[in-house]
């Protein structure tokens, strides 16, 4: 059997890693600074991590949700904590379109209502209702295809008042990308997400934070969203929740109410993803990487804004976009192939920072080197 050949990939096979650092099956050290796509949030093998994945595999790997599990108990107070958001509620499932999917849908099952707010340029997600708030036809086939999803201007409240105006009670809920991501990392502003949160407050819709690539700390507070000052009524999270270990959840407001079976999952919440969340959130704790990504964030940025050649910087922490005029459309493949750097990337030419929020300023140092050797030619 052949694999089903959906990605362009990069002729590189990373063996193993530790830290920021990636090792190729020839023995080539790697800077990771995409962090397999900001999944990588307290460093590769990070052996609190290791040992505590370890453990629990050797005691129990997985039992289904029909029993009791109090590590997801834990994992939902210890959340509570970090997050600063301990009366909501937890529902865990395995990736970031199944944490929107689920979000959309119990928006909908709490206000009974069926239209969707979407942004131009979002990104949520390949399954059904997430692929269909997602700003990219290519990604959607026919049966996606959704006509109660709206897709308004980022950052355009006028546009978003209007549109409550003309439908707000039917509008069962908002999503909304605190730092679009995919977008081309586009960060929310504070008076936006704001408007969204009195907008919903008034017609009694749902503010869905997208925060599965912007969120966990990433931006230097734990959902960036938080930077406006406003709740969400449902967070979505996943890349950086498990360090690799496929995991994800939404944390919910406590005026949405359970009811059995309105949502539900096989693997969500096992044994093993509630380990690796666990350790996540402890070394976060720990370590104050929230802290941490804000200020090695600013001092990218700040140093970045010294070098020549760059159209825009935008972003947040350690979420950060360098868009790189067309003429210097090969620097990205220059980091990786002639500096041994990862870095992301965004339409039409910008470079993603998305490196584990523990990076040292020497790393970040180092690719800074490297794009300036290669911004100055
Ligand atoms: C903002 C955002 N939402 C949702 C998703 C979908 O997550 P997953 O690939 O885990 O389904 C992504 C993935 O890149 C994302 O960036």
């Amino acid at each position: 059997m052949k694999l089903f050949d959906v990605y362009p990939l990069n002729d590189i096979t990373i063996d193993h890693g530790q830290g920021s650092y990636v090792w190729d099956d020839q023995g080539q050290q790697y800077l990771d600074l995409y962090g397999g796509h900001a999944v990588i949030s307290i460093g590769h093998t990070h052996p609190h991590y290791v040992k505590r994945v370890e453990t629990q595999l050797h005691k129990l790997g997985f039992y289904s949700n029909s029993i009791k599990i109090p590590l997801q108990v834990e994992l939902a107070e210890l959340l509570g904590k970090v997050s600063g958001k301990e009366d909501y509620q937890l529902f865990l499932c395995n990736s970031g379109a199944e944490a929107n999917e689920n979000a959309l849908k119990l928006a909908s099952f709490y206000n009974n209502r069926k239209k969707i707010v979407a942004f131009k340029k979002a990104f949520h997600g390949r399954t059904s209702l997430a692929v269909a708030v997602t700003d990219n036809k290519n990604y959607q086939a026919p049966v996606n295809e959704n006509n109660q999803v709206v897709f308004l201007p980022f950052n355009d409240e006028q546009a978003l008042q209007d549109y409550f105006d003309q439908c707000g009670q039917e509008i069962s809920s908002v999503i909304v990308e605190g730092i679009q991501g995919v977008g081309g990392i586009h960060v929310a502003s504070d008076g936006f997400l704001q408007c969204i949160r009195r907008l919903c407050t008034k017609y009694d819709a749902i503010f869905i934070a997208d925060s599965v690539q912007c969120g966990y700390g990433r931006s230097g507070k734990f959902y960036s969203h938080d930077h406006a000052g406003v709740a969400a009524d449902i967070y979505s999270m996943a890349k950086g929740m498990g360090n690799g270990f496929p995991i994800a959840g939404i944390s919910i407001a406590p005026k949405l109410h359970p009811k059995f079976f309105m949502l539900g999952t096989t693997f969500g919440g096992n044994h093993l993803a509630c380990a690796a969340g666990l350790a996540v959130l402890e070394i976060i704790q720990k370590d104050q990487l929230m802290q941490q990504a804000a200020e090695l964030g600013n001092y990218l940025i700040n140093a970045l804004k010294e070098l020549p050649n760059i159209v825009e910087i935008r972003g947040r922490g350690l979420m950060i976009g360098i868009e790189l005029p067309e003429s210097l459309s090969e620097v990205k493949k220059n980091l990786l192939f002639k500096h041994k750097i990862f870095t992301g990337e965004a339409k039409p030419n910008v470079i993603r920072l998305l490196p584990a929020l523990n990076i040292t300023k020497v790393e970040a140092d180092i690719f800074l080197t490297a794009l300036k050797s290669e911004l100055v030619g």
